[in-house]
């Protein structure tokens, strides 16, 4: 028996401290999604530019953007590293569900702003 409990422990102490990386914590569940060398300017801009600037641009964001400007660097990163903006596009029940009357974003975008955000949501 506490050869046992030895094992489960060793096992136990083993898996937990396995290396996380990108390929394993981000599954390239869309085989085309290339997730190398994500940045802010090169591949979070431009989702932001294709989905989201219609309502949460500089100029409409007061107006139809619910007070946020995605077009302005430091108020996309406080809310990345407040949690509401992965909670928006990934539909999460406490968020509004973004882009707001829109299809969900693809996988991949998903999966980019979200290394984005864990590396830190800096300003690359
Ligand atoms: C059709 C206009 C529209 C589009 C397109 C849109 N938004 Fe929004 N967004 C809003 C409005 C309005 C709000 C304020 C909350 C509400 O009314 O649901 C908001 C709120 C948010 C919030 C705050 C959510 C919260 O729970 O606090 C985030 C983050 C956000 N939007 C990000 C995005 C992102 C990222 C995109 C593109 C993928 C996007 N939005 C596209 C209109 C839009």
């Amino acid at each position: 028996m506490k050869k046992l409990i030895l094992f489960t422990l060793i096992v136990a102490f083993f898996a937990g401290c396995y290396y996380d990386n990108e390929e394993t914590l981000y599954p390239k569940l869309d085989k085309g999604c290339d997730t190398t060398g994500v940045t802010y300017s090169k591949s979070v801009v431009p989702i932001f530019q294709t989905n989201c600037l219609s309502c949460h641009s500089a100029s409409q964001y007061l107006g139809s953007g619910g007070n946020i400007n995605l077009d302005d660097f430091n108020s996309v990163q406080q809310v990345a590293l407040k949690g509401n903006l992965f909670g928006a596009i990934t539909h999460n029940p406490k968020n509004s569900a973004m882009p707001k009357n829109g299809a969900k974003l693809d996988t991949c975008s998903i999966t980019k702003i979200k290394i984005w955000i864990d590396h830190g949501a800096i300003n690359n």
